[in-house]
């Protein structure tokens, strides 16, 4: 017998405090107009002292297991995506699991920083697949906003906090039957390694590390990588872009996202959008986009959702799902 995943909840929370470009504009030599202009960004959740990455992660499981209806006494897996984790170890996800009251079980955390929901996603289908777990939760969370430089801001303007969720169930299915999570494909490239990258982490300073990127040039191997990651997940289901019903891509830059959207031949509603309110949140950001157009109606049974997502590695990859 066949498995397949579904997604069966989704959830998501954000820090309350919020930080507008005006804000930003008070210390930094910035506007309004070159953040929007060039980043789509409008302002960013900022997670308060104390509020940590478990906590956001937490708060977005508990909605997404509602949704989906079932208690975490029930799950058999959980799999937080972070790079922004409470401590060196344990893993964020083994603390979640603890606040959820879990003792059974197994939990880790998964490192691909802006492609980790999409990597804990692909990981978590193989488990349902191999018929290794049952229900497995997938968090994406991050508190990104403590590891940039405040004076750099060709950085420090792009990031936010938050976490999303989503938990998926094996269902039995026929051979060739096309539901759920279709494939996942999952790319990286070290040798670009220094294009986006923390100055800093246990293994080598002892420190934590401030974020540094070459923004344009990322922004170069975002556009390429991504239309070749979303042409590999269509081919690989015999699917065409005139298929797609919805976009939920990594949220890094607008200008990414529309210039997506119009290789895609998609139309602007067709793309969820969320980058204008929470910044790039790394690996919250495909859940947290997922989880406002689940809720919002937009998302529907039968329809077909494609999310991408690229980062610092290089790693990116990209998920196709019959809702
Ligand atoms: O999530 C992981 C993946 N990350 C991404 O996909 C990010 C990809 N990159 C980007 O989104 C864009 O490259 C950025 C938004 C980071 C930058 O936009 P850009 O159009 O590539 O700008 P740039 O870096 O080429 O900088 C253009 C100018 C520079 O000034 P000069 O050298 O032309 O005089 C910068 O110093 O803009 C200046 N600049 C700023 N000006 C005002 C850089 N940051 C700012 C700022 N405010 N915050």
């Amino acid at each position: 017998m066949a498995y397949c995943s579904r997604i069966i909840g989704t959830g998501s929370h954000l820090p309350d405090q919020i930080m507008t470009n005006a804000q930003l504009v008070e210390k930094l030599d910035t506007s309004d107009e070159w953040i929007v202009e060039r980043t789509g960004i409008r302002e960013r959740r900022i997670a308060r002292v104390g509020e940590s990455t478990s906590a956001l992660a937490f708060q977005a499981a508990e909605n997404a297991l509602e949704a989906a209806e079932i208690s975490a006494q029930d799950l058999d897996l959980v799999i937080v995506a972070t790079t922004t984790p409470d401590n060196t170890f344990p893993s964020t996800a083994t603390k979640v699991q603890a606040m959820l009251g879990m003792d059974h079980g197994a939990a880790f955390d998964v490192q691909a920083v802006c492609s980790g929901f999409i990597y804990a996603l692909s990981v978590a289908d193989n488990f349902i697949r191999a018929g290794q777990a049952k229900n497995v939760l997938v968090i994406g969370a991050e508190v990104m906003t403590r590891i940039l430089d405040w004076e750099d801001r060709a950085t420090c303007v792009l990031f936010g906090d938050g976490a999303g969720a989503v938990v998926l169930q094996a269902q039995e299915i026929e051979a060739g039957e096309q539901i759920g999570i279709l494939s996942t494909h999952l790319h990286s490239d070290g040798k670009l390694r220094d294009l986006l990258y923390v100055d800093g982490g246990p293994g080598t300073d002892g420190n934590v590390g401030k974020l540094r990127m070459l923004g344009r040039e990322v922004f170069r191997h975002a556009v390429t990588n991504l239309a070749a990651v979303v042409g590999e997940a269509l081919e690989a289901n015999g699917l065409s872009q005139t298929d797609i019903d919805w976009l939920v891509p990594h949220q890094a830059n607008k200008r990414i996202l529309d210039g997506t959207a119009r290789k895609l031949g998609l139309s602007a509603e067709q793309v969820v959008v969320t980058v204008d309110r929470h910044a790039n949140t790394s690996a919250a950001s495909v859940p947290l986009a997922l989880d406002e157009a689940v809720r919002d109606g937009r998302i529907q049974p039968g329809q077909l959702v494609l999310m991408e997502a690229m980062g610092g590695g290089l790693t990116w990859g990209a998920a196709l799902v019959r809702w």
